[in-house]
């Protein structure tokens, strides 16, 4: 994830911390049929190999995974600085094929062994200097025909539970569609517009473009022409079930999917905006947008901190001025109201460049 976005989201939840509030960031879900890829692209999202992935039904249950920005400390002496935490179980781990096979069992043993689904989600927690404090939800695909010990009611039962995500305003909804299925049928587009009919904080992600029949291409529906989303669509080659058997690393795999666009005859013109470092450009940009909107609010909140400092500062009177013990206090005041009315501003404009 962005750097400079960990940066100023960290710098804001401090300070909204300290002001004794909290800044809510969105949360992340995705939504499609069954393969269409949507384990994938949460995986590239994070950026490290451990959901479990691959044809037919894999995702069972929810899983709700929190983010959770911590940074190495300066005198650390291991080389651990990323590890999960599950909400069922009390161990660290380090090892994130570990992780994998801890939700594989808990899938499992609520789900049963039989391709059942269950609406218990499970909650991991990953501790990483390299994320945001964001929550992501990856969720069972929507499907039509039961199978194993399928409920006949499965596809009712399936989009309830999506629908108790996706439906939250402060969910941002990556509705995922295979390329190689004809758009018209997407059902994450459907339920995607259910709850959100205006594609305000809905974002298409194309996924399977190398699967394509030759001789067809997905030009018209990268470029918006097909279906109208604000946030745009966005195309994506994730790893295949081949690249998964032989362990594809994710860097290999985000070279492979940026050389395609490139050498691509239908899609080098629009290379730069597909992709997933693309797709998580545009996260990124979104979750600016939610944090923009909660400016004013925290602007409110630093002017009352600055009201109350200044009157402080004017209580100290002449000695504030000519020094003497109340200096240092006056001072350290001084310099509060100066950091806040310096970080309203900085967070006003760009809001990214803070440094
Ligand atoms: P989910 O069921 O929607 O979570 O889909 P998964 O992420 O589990 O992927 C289902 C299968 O499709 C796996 O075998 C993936 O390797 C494969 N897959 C996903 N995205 C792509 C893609 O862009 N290209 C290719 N070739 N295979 C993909
Ligand atoms: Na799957
Ligand atoms: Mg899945």
């Amino acid at each position: 994830m962005d750097a400079d976005l960990i940066k100023l989201v960290n710098k804001l939840q401090d300070t909204f911390a300290n002001l004794g509030g909290e800044l809510d960031m969105p949360q992340l879900a995705v939504v499609g049929s069954q393969s269409a890829g949507k384990s994938s692209v949460l995986e590239t999202i994070v950026g490290r190999d451990f959901l479990p992935r691959g044809s037919g039904i894999v995702t069972r249950r929810p899983l709700v995974l929190q983010l959770i920005h911590t940074p190495v400390p300066e005198n650390s002496t291991t080389d651990i600085t990323e590890w999960g935490q599950f909400l069922h179980i009390d161990k660290r781990y380090t090892d994130f094929n570990e992780i994998r096979r801890e939700i594989e069992q808990e899938t499992f043993r609520v789900a049963g062994q039989n391709k059942g689904i269950s609406k218990l989600p499970i909650h991991l927690r990953i501790y990483s200097p390299n994320v945001l404090d964001l929550t992501l939800v990856d969720l069972p695909g929507l499907t039509k025909i039961p199978v194993g010990d399928q409920p006949s009611d499965i596809e009712r039962q399936i989009r309830s539970l999506v629908l108790d995500y996706i439906s939250k305003p402060n969910c941002v909804i990556l509705a995922v569609s295979a390329a190689n299925v004809d758009l018209a049928n997407s059902e994450a587009l459907k339920l995607a517009r259910s709850v959100d009919p205006q594609g305000r904080r809905t974002i298409g992600v194309l996924t399977k473009l190398d699967l394509m029949d030759a001789g067809t291409n997905a030009l018209d529906i990268l470029t918006g022409r097909v279906y109208p989303l604000k946030l745009g669509f966005i195309g994506v080659v994730n790893r295949s079930q081949a690249d998964i058997n032989v362990d594809k690393p994710l860097s290999d795999a985000l070279d492979s999917e940026a050389e395609f666009f490139r050498t691509h005859p239908a899609y080098r013109n629009i290379a730069h905006k597909n992709g997933t470092k693309y797709l998580a450009k545009t996260l990124n940009q979104v979750l600016m947008g939610h944090i923009r909107d909660k400016l004013p609010d925290m602007k409110a909140r630093l002017n009352t901190l600055m009201g109350q400092a200044q009157q402080e500062l004017n209580s100290f009177g002449d000695a504030a001025i000519y020094g003497d013990k109340n200096q240092q206090g006056a001072l350290v005041l001084r310099l509060m109201t100066q950091f806040a009315r310096d970080f309203v501003a900085s967070i006003d404009g760009t809001a990214v460049d803070i440094s």
